[in-house]
């Protein structure tokens, strides 16, 4: 198993090293996929440091040379790179074909899998494919960019958490380095655990779209379980990390965070005021909850502040909420 394993890391190394290769040493590799990143405004810095990469429009490209340099078929398919149709008499054929390739790293820099980008978007075709689970590649157990992120993460005492892979490598290239993505994902407790490894601290940068915020909304009482502390910040309807720091550069990007984070109950509590509107049964569904995330907060002097917080938002007794809460935690316990 731990040779299997192995034989996965050192396929998947391969592989990273020629869709870079594709992507610096080839006419289609320069004119599409170099070009591609260019008008992202991607500096050759960022490229390099997240070994971007190319994969040739053709069928095969990579699989004919992993084959001819000795690699089996079954370990190339195993490493999710490979399609094999059942009952066909060829090797298969590529996964990635014709797409700008980012490599996704553990947290010890090796590479587990890829996501790769469709260049013009074309409603036929997903946006981004990626890699399969594999036996090195769980995806609710990574965090896209945590190699590159965590020396900066401890150094900060903090982290962002993005969508997606381009929020990362933006934030990157303007200086923010303590960013990790969820890759479009809901998050799950082996991805806050990992983060929690480094800082109990974490700011969240959704796309300002509906999406964005019912992914923040989901994912948000596991966080709050785990003890860590979470802000969010929401960007304008349209905009994602990447695209707000490249409109207004790293500063004003720095200041739009401090001046707009919000703290995740008052985020969720002001949120659900705003749907519920006046309907006093919506209201008191929203009062439930609230007092529900409060009370996975572990620390009880967090919780109170947060039940006195929340009680003048939603303009009801802080005892009641307190009580409420009480209940909840003696059955949680
Ligand atoms: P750009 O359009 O390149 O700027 O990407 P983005 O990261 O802004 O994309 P978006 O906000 O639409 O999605 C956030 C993340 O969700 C992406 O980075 C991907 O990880 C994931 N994602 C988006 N579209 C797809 C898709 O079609 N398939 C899969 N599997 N994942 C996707
Ligand atoms: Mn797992
Ligand atoms: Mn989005
Ligand atoms: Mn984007
Ligand atoms: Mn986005």
């Amino acid at each position: 198993r731990q040779n299997a394993r192995e034989s996965l890391y050192i396929i998947l190394n391969f592989a990273k090293n020629h869709y870079q290769h594709q992507l610096y040493n080839t006419e289609e590799g320069q004119a599409v996929g170099l070009s591609y990143f260019q008008e992202r405004g991607f500096s050759e810095g960022v490229r390099k440091k997240f070994e971007l990469g190319y994969s040739l429009d053709n069928w095969d490209a990579f699989t004919r040379e992993a084959l001819e340099k000795g690699y089996s078929a079954e370990v190339l398919e195993k490493a999710g790179l490979l399609i094999h149709k059942e009952g066909s008499k060829t090797a298969g054929y590529d996964r990635f074909r014709g797409r700008v390739i980012f490599p996704i790293h553990n947290v010890a820099g090796k590479t587990i899998a890829f996501g790769a980008r469709i260049l013009k978007t074309d409603k036929s075709q997903p946006k981004y494919l990626n890699s399969p689970e594999t036996e090195v590649y769980h995806k609710s157990d990574i965090l896209y960019g945590i190699f590159q992120a965590k020396n900066a993460i401890r150094q900060q005492e903090h982290c962002y958490l993005v969508e997606g892979y381009t929020d990362v490598i933006s934030l990157h290239q303007a200086g923010i380095e303590n960013v990790v993505a969820s890759s479009g994902t809901s998050l799950t407790v082996e991805q806050i655990r990992l983060i929690a490894r480094f800082t109990p601290n974490i700011t969240i940068l959704y796309d300002g779209d509906i999406a964005g915020i019912k992914a923040a909304l989901r994912g948000l009482d596991l966080v709050l379980e785990e003890g860590l502390n979470v802000n969010i910040v929401l960007f304008p309807d349209g905009d994602d990390p990447d695209s707000y720091v490249r409109k207004v550069g790293a500063e004003a990007f720095k200041n739009y965070i401090k001046v707009s984070a919000q703290d995740f109950i008052t985020f969720k509590t002001q949120t659900l005021l705003q749907d519920a509107g006046n309907d006093p049964f919506r209201l008191a569904a929203v009062i439930g909850e609230v007092v529900n995330s409060i009370v996975k907060i572990p620390d009880a002097i967090k919780r109170q502040v947060f039940f006195h917080r929340t009680a003048e938002m939603m303009k009801v007794d802080e005892q009641m909420l307190i009580s409420e809460g009480n209940k909840l935690l003696r059955k949680l316990h």
